[in-house]
């Protein structure tokens, strides 16, 4: 064993031999408790006590380092200001219009002890919530990271959504203080991020204080008493706030997350087990090392940035790099001329960036030097082959093997992918490959047994792992329903999952009524909810319609209350409406009015026939019909559905 677990920390190259992959496999699964103290040992903590992995009889069934303490600021600067990091680039940052700037690891350091100094002075204490509404500005981690420093929880909250869905989340974490900025650009348009902050704040009551980020120059309302500029409250000279020292289990942050009811999940994750995770995986699955300039490309917002743009690489003492703007602006292509500048050699992005690069064309890559890659990720929907061969012979030159990593907000890290940190497997363009060392993956067909090769099931984990959500905030019976219900003691996914005759993993997208458009988690009847929050609205259907770019997008069926009626104005009127509740990312590219939604006799709405008639498949496609609906009934919803289409009462987008 300490033979093996030797490679993990020092493989600076990818290792040749699988054998080793397997042999750490196994061992972790068998002695959790030797192998994630070796691994948390590479990061420093204030006191051990007890076991670091704590079998508890309820979900998630384990905890991990609860009677140790450590505080993540502390290891992702102070630990690296110690060394020789202290003046190596943490973070080059690039605005859309051009603006860089470099921060160091000393750097970041200072901004972040003067941000956790400012909070404590407003009174933010160990335990309280703060809610972080910004672009992609380097004062996103650094407000993150002093939340962590004093033991506040931060909520970001993605800078797509609108002003309902950021007060929703502010008023379910009960928040103190919001972070924000006066503006960001987007596609050269100034976008003000601050008028959606005043108009959530018309719905909570927790807030007492707005801190507010000059970035763009804009002119913005600053209600006396409640908001401030960050530039004038802080301190001007150094100060050094001493990191808190938290148990493994005090939560660090939560993140909103779709599920399959109207309201959205707060994910919540701990302390030691997260970071554990985030290190580990970052150095398993990136190979990342001290030469390395990495750039993940997902906004922080999303679980990706937190822990592959923010944790993960601070905690391994990486250099990052930071892009605030759109991928296609001035140029298609910004990117690649951005890698070739940095010398950027790890790029992690998602499979509908890949998409609307190849749509593109390659001829914008070739007009860079972008041979510096030595590695190309994937994260977020599943790649398809055409995507994934285009990704490898033209961004990655032949040469650059493909790391498709499956995961989710709730497991905090990186669960299926190869892991050319430890031995890269021959890769299968469109399988994320093996799990990870502590990752006891299987798919369980619908009565809870473990599937044969090639046949289509559920994706389950059958053992805790360290970077496991740690519950749903302020709902813990969600949380077990969410995940440990429909197979007891078993954390469920909600993904379709095959595994081949050589083990690899093949994840086939959601099992339940969440959508992933782009890449971006969006629950179906979070958006029915939206829409019937409309006066026109009496009922609706949201389904999600295959694309060739987003892979999803969201189709809404609406029944119009009396003395309503359709209009392509009140279809725009309706997207609109999306756009400024929920926000842009989730609008639907189409609405149809019909005079009813095809239901089962008990009313649930037959979602399957909708989704055969818009994917024009014939109802013999739809391999399975909805509970307790005769083939007949489902064949006279379905003829009703597409006549009332041909009819025109839809409006297409
Ligand atoms: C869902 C989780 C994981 C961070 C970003 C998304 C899908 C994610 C893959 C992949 C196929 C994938 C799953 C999962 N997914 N990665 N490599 N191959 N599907 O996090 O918003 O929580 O979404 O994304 O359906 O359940 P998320």
């Amino acid at each position: 064993m300490e033979q093996l677990l030797k490679v993990l920390p020092t493989s600076k190259n990818i290792h040749p031999d699988i054998n080793v992959l397997k042999a750490i496999y196994r061992q972790s699964l068998e002695d959790p408790e030797s192998f994630w103290r070796k691994m948390a040992e590479e990061l420093f903590w204030y006191e051990k006590n007890g076991p670091a992995y704590d079998p508890l009889p309820e979900p998630p069934y384990a905890a991990w380092f609860s009677h140790w303490k450590t505080n993540i600021s502390y290891n992702a600067l102070d630990r690296h200001v110690d060394s020789w990091r202290k003046n190596k680039v943490a973070y080059y940052w690039e605005g859309e219009n051009g603006e860089r700037q470099t921060l160091t690891y000393y750097d970041l350091y200072k901004e972040v002890n003067r941000f956790a100094s400012l909070l404590k002075d407003i009174g933010i204490k160990k335990g309280d919530r703060i809610t972080i509404y910004l672009p992609m500005v380097p004062e996103l981690p650094i407000s993150m990271l002093a939340a962590v420093r004093i033991g506040a929880i931060h909520s970001v909250v993605f800078g797509g959504f609108a002003a309902y869905a950021l007060a929703e989340r502010i008023n379910d974490s009960q928040s103190k203080v919001v972070v924000t900025a006066d503006g960001t650009f987007r596609r050269g348009r100034l976008f003000d991020v601050k008028r959606v902050v005043d108009e959530a704040l018309k719905h909570t009551t927790t807030v007492e204080k707005v801190l507010v980020i000059k970035r763009a120059n804009n002119n913005v309302n600053m209600i006396e008493d409640r908001d401030y500029w960050y530039h004038e409250l802080v301190s001007f000279s150094d100060s050094y706030v001493e990191p808190e020292r938290l148990d493994g289990i005090h939560p660090s942050f939560i993140l909103y997350t779709s599920g399959t009811t109207g309201k959205p999940k707060g994910v919540t994750h701990g302390t030691g087990g997260y970071m554990v995770w985030a290190n580990f995986t970052q150095r398993v699955v990136f190979d990342i090392n001290d030469k390395d300039i990495y750039w993940c490309t997902a906004d922080i917002g999303w679980i990706t940035g937190h822990t592959y743009v923010v944790y993960g690489p601070l905690l391994t003492g990486a250099t990052s790099f930071l892009y605030e703007g759109a991928p296609d602006f001035p140029q298609p292509d910004r990117w690649w001329s951005m890698i070739e500048r940095y010398g950027i050699t790890i790029l992690y992005t998602s499979p509908t960036a890949i998409r609307m690069h190849m749509k593109n064309g390659e001829e914008w890559a070739k007009k860079h030097n972008i041979s510096c890659l030595r590695i190309l990720g994937t994260v977020g929907e599943p790649i398809n082959p055409e995507a994934w061969n285009w990704y490898y012979k033209h961004i990655g030159n032949e040469k650059a093997p493909i790391v498709d990593t499956w995961w989710q907000t709730e497991t905090g890290g990186i669960m299926i992918s190869p892991q050319p940190g430890l031995a890269l497997v021959p890769l299968k363009p469109g399988s994320a490959t093996f799990p990870l060392p502590g990752v006891d993956a299987d798919v369980y067909t619908e009565d809870g047994r473990s599937a044969r090769p090639d046949e289509k099931g559920l994706l389950v984990i059958k053992k805790p792992w360290p970077g496991t959500l740690i519950t749903l905030w302020g709902n813990p019976e969600r949380f077990k329903r969410s995940y440990y219900s429909r197979f007891p003691g078993v954390y469920y996914t909600g993904d379709f999952a095959v595994k081949d005759e050589d083990g690899y993993f093949w994840l086939l997208g959601r099992a339940d009524e969440v959508l992933k458009v782009a890449g971006h988690r969006i629950g179906t009847i979070e958006l029915e909810d939206a829409l019937i929050s409309h006066p026109a609205v009496a009922e609706s259907a949201v389904i999600g319609k295959s694309d060739p770019v987003k892979m999803q997008v969201p189709i809404a069926f609406v029944v119009l209350r009396p003395g309503y009626s359709p209009s392509p104005q009140l279809r725009i009127e309706l997207i609109n409406h999306i756009r400024e509740t929920i926000g842009p990312i989730a609008a639907p590219q189409t609405i149809y009015f019909v005079s009813k939604l095809p239901k089962t006799r008990s009313g649930k709405i037959m979602r399957r026939i909708i989704g055969a008639v818009v994917e024009e498949k014939s109802i013999g496609d739809t391999t399975t019909l909805e509970d307790e609906t005769s083939v007949e009934e489902a064949r006279r919803a379905y003829e009703e559905l597409k006549l009332e289409m041909e009819r025109g009462i839809g409006v297409e987008a």
